[in-house]
This record gives structure tokens, C-alpha cells and sequence, in this order.
């Protein structure tokens, strides 16, 4: 059965491009992103290594760490990692697993057998500091992924754990926010001192309450 939401991700010794690493261990107190590429040197790769390398301070800033994975080895990363600074004017600045065995890649369910036997698939996994899976999701080798989508989700998944609300469609920092159903209208208002909106008894929304 493949890794699902809530669950514990598997812990894992692996050699990265910035020393051997055991995983629960580096990702410590905060938030971590894993995610996967299908192979070195390629070129929609190339453009996201180098992507996510350069909001590296906005996922600092929401205590979160990054890692990339492929089942290319730790010294065909540091060669790679060359041209990707080269050719896109920014530095890796993050560590890459080297998973030449795929072992990590399989603990992750990151191959899809059918897509490719060899290639890991464009994965990206959200975990929270207990460790839990919080957002999977996975694009195919052909589709460069949105990162800022990755920010977008993490700013949703921190403000939900903090406050009895949820995101709405295409929510964004700033943007209303929806009050649990689980709190009564009474309740609502003492939660939510700015007032709500309440278009339905289930469809209530309130100012983002941190801001
Ligand atoms: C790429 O990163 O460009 C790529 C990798 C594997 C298959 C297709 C595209």
C-alpha cells in the first residue's frame, strides 16, 4: 500500500549531496518538502532544481527544509549541479539524495512502473514535524512542477493547524478563510472577532486570522 496522508513517512540513511543523512533526524523540529526527479541532466529538471533553490528562503521562512531525490548517484549531482548554476544563473542549495539503488525512491512509492521502470516520477511530499505525510502529489516526467503551489499549500497547512478554518479554491495569503462546520455560530464569533460572513449554515467565512 502506498504512503498515504496522516501516516508516518519511512526513516531512511542516505548519502546526500551534502553528507550522509538519516531523514527523521535532518528534518528535525520544522517542516520538510522531499521531492523527486526523474534523472540527472535532463532539461525540465534542471529548470526546478534551480527554481526551488532560489525560494529556498521563502520555504526558510515558513520552517521548512527541502531535499531532492533521484536514483542517479551523489557524485552525478555535484557534476550536474554545474550546468544548473551554469545555465540558470543559481546555485543548489539544498541537498540531493543520491538513490542509484532506488531504495529511498521505493520506500516513497516515487516509481510508477508503467510511466517508467527506471525513472522516478515527479513527486513531492509535505511533512510535518511529527513526521506525518501531510500533502502528496505527483506530476509526470513531462510537466515542470509549480513551486509556488508548494508554498501556497504549506501557508494553508500551518494556518489550519494554528486556527479551526480551512482554505478555500485558489486561496491565497491574505485571502478569506472558511470556519470549521464543527463550531456553532456563537462559538464562531468568539473565535473570530473580526465577524464572519455567513453565505450558508455550512459556508462562513472570516478575514485570514493571523493578519
Ligand atoms: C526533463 O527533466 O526534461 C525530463 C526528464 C525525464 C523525462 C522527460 C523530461
Amino acid at each position: 500500500m502506498s504512503l498515504q496522508l496522516g501516516d508516518v513517512v519511512p526513516d531512511f540513511e542516505a548519502p546526500t549531496t551534502q553528507g550522509t543523512i538519516r531523514f527523521h533526524e535532518w528534518i528535525g523540529d520544522g517542516w520538510a518538502i522531499l521531492f523527486s526527479h526523474p534523472k540527472d541532466f535532463t532539461p525540465v529538471c534542471t529548470t526546478e532544481l534551480a527554481e526551488v533553490a532560489r525560494l529556498k528562503s521563502e520555504f526558510a521562512a515558513r520552517n521548512t527544509k527541502v531535499i531532492g531525490l533521484s536514483v542517479d548517484p551523489v557524485e552525478s549531482h555535484i557534476e550536474w549541479e554545474k550546468d544548473i548554476e551554469e545555465t540558470q544563473g543559481q546555485a543548489v542549495n539544498f541537498p540531493m539524495i543520491g538513490d542509484p539503488e532506488a531504495k529511498v525512491a521505493n520506500l516513497f512509492g516515487m516509481i510508477h512502473p508503467n510511466a517508467s521502470n527506471t525513472f522516478t516520477v515527479r513527486s513531492v511530499f509535505i511533512i510535518d514535524p511529527a513526521k506525518k505525510l501531510r500533502l502528496s502529489i505527483t506530476y509526470p516526467a513531462s510537466t515542470g512542477r509549480n513551486f509556488r503551489e508548494i508554498l501556497r499549500v504549506l501557508d494553508s497547512l500551518q494556518l489550519t493547524d494554528l486556527y479551526m478554518v480551512s482554505t478555500p479554491v485558489n486561496w491565497n495569503q491574505g485571502d478569506e478563510v472558511v470556519i470549521a462546520t464543527s463550531l456553532s455560530d456563537e462559538e464562531a464569533t468568539e473565535r473570530f472577532p473580526k465577524g464572519f460572513r455567513k453565505l450558508k449554515p455550512y459556508l462562513r467565512l472570516t478575514p485570514q486570522p493571523d493578519r
